[in-house]
């Protein structure tokens, strides 16, 4: 099967129409991709996978898709790392991780299953590469099925595995969902990466804070402990939490006797309209590199209605820092610096920077008279609005969402763009705005106010 997505893609990739595909951005080389999966830094370079469908502009049949990188600026395509080819993974190799392990690289991902009647089964598995190309699924897969579960959890949602080491044992986030309706991560550990025991329910959600919580990750910044969660339908608040899945950073710190997240603040990560299922990995200076999913569920997706033959990004990678029990996200400096600059009253065509200080509210039109978006800082809220852009974009919201804003006392803007994306980031990552846009006509940017 691995055969089949490569032969495929390297048969069909030219045939895809390029117009809102970003290049300074990593996409794959056709096809759908969501989550990054596996993120790791392993031989000194920076490993990606990703979710992947490599037939179609649209979710389905879920391989891991593979690239690499030795900057985080230029990206490598591998081939295919895993397809869905065994009765425990047949419908889907979905979201997971990897960690390094003796110089073997490991992953931990999920196995969707739908049985015949209807029904969904998720459980986990391992492969490793001693090449860091090839992987080799292991024998005792599954390693991590709904028989380890608790009572209190639905086992049938059980995903997203992100592994980590601390102190010499290996554990792995996953998440899942609770009896009472609402999102919950267990903790799983493991001494040898293939025999998986039940070790807690590491975090429970509360009633307003959605239900499963996708895609968990757990890291240390700068001797602060976080949890990033991805839950499904965190209740709106203001102008936070306005998409309907958001992708949120909890800070705390975990009791080790007791194996609990103890959370001290849950916080959206990115107030744009296009941001999820973030994974983080260590890099080699022991910073912690972030790349999220730059869309989100539950809204339509241009590239595939319009028939490009390809559908989604992610986010530039970003540094994270911790400031008390905050995050912020920095642009990496060798991204930046590959980015030419962005000149107001001139046409921005592909990838590009503009850097804004400021010092009274300001706005910026980027399109033509007819078809454009506007971004800037108003009233003390930093935004991005669509609702000029001719291709509308809506999805199960039932509030509207062409405006989203963050309100912060604004100084410096980092404008990030590429084609189909729009990346705002405000002094220097304190908060961000992430958002795709779709503009047909002549792509002029302008200070308007
Ligand atoms: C998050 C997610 C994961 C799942 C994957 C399937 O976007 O729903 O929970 O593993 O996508 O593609």
């Amino acid at each position: 099967m691995i055969d089949d997505a490569n032969h495929y893609i390297s048969e069909k990739k030219n045939s895809i129409n390029q117009t809102f595909k970003p290049s300074a951005h990593f996409s794959a080389p056709i096809g759908w991709i969501n989550d990054p999966n596996g993120f790791v830094y392993f031989r000194g370079e920076y490993h990606l996978f990703y979710q992947y469908n490599p037939y179609d502009s649209a979710w389905g049949s879920l391989h891991w898709g593979h690239a690499k990188s030795k900057d985080l600026v230029n990206w490598e395509h591998l081939p295919v790392a895993l397809a869905p080819d065994k009765d425990y993974d047949k419908d889907g190799c979905f979201s997971g991780s990897a960690i390094v392990k003796d110089d073997t690289l490991w992953l931990m991902y999920t196995g969707h299953i739908v049985n015949e009647d209807g029904s969904v089964r998720q459980v986990q598995n391992m492969a490793y590469s001693t090449d860091g190309v090839h992987f080799e699924k292991v024998e005792q897969n599954p390693v991590a099925t709904e028989e380890l579960l608790p009572e209190e959890v639905i086992a049938n949602d059980f995903r997203d595995p992100k592994v980590f080491e601390k102190n010499g044992r290996f554990y792995s986030v996953v998440a899942t969902k609770h009896k009472d309706g609402v999102g919950c991560i267990v903790l799983l550990g493991s001494d040898d990466l293939l025999e998986w025991q039940f070790e807690s329910i590491f975090l429970k959600g509360e009633a307003h804070q959605g239900h499963v919580w996708e895609c968990p990750d757990y890291f240390e910044v700068d001797g602060q402990e976080y949890l990033i969660v991805s839950p499904m339908q965190y209740q709106k608040s203001g102008d936070d939490f306005v998409n309907i899945n958001s992708n949120i950073f909890v800070s705390g710190h975990v009791d080790w006797e007791k194996k609990i997240f103890v959370a001290d603040s849950f916080k959206e990560i990115d107030h744009g309209h296009d941001f999820y299922a973030a994974q983080s990995t260590q890099g080699p200076a022991g910073e912690r590199v972030m790349i999220a999913w730059m869309h989100t569920w539950g809204r339509n997706i241009v590239p595939h209605e319009l028939d490009h033959g390809w559908a989604g990004n992610m986010t530039l990678p970003r540094i994270l820092h911790s400031n008390g029990n905050q995050l912020s996200q920095e642009v990496p400096e060798a991204v930046l610096a590959s980015l030419p600059k962005a000149q107001v009253g001139e046409r921005v065509d592909g990838p590009a920077y503009l850097d804004v200080k400021i010092d009274q509210d300001i706005a910026f039109r980027f399109g033509d008279e007819s078809d454009y978006i506007e971004f800037g800082y108003q009233d003390g809220l930093v935004y991005i609005d669509r609702s000029h852009q001719k291709i509308e974009i809506s999805g199960e919201e039932k509030w509207p969402t062409s405006r989203r804003s963050v309100a912060i006392d604004a100084q410096h803007l980092q404008v990030i763009f590429d084609r189909n994306t729009l990346e705002i980031f405000v002094n220097d990552g304190q908060e961000s705005l992430t958002s795709a846009i779709y503009l047909q006509g002549e792509k002029l940017l302008q200070q308007v106010k």
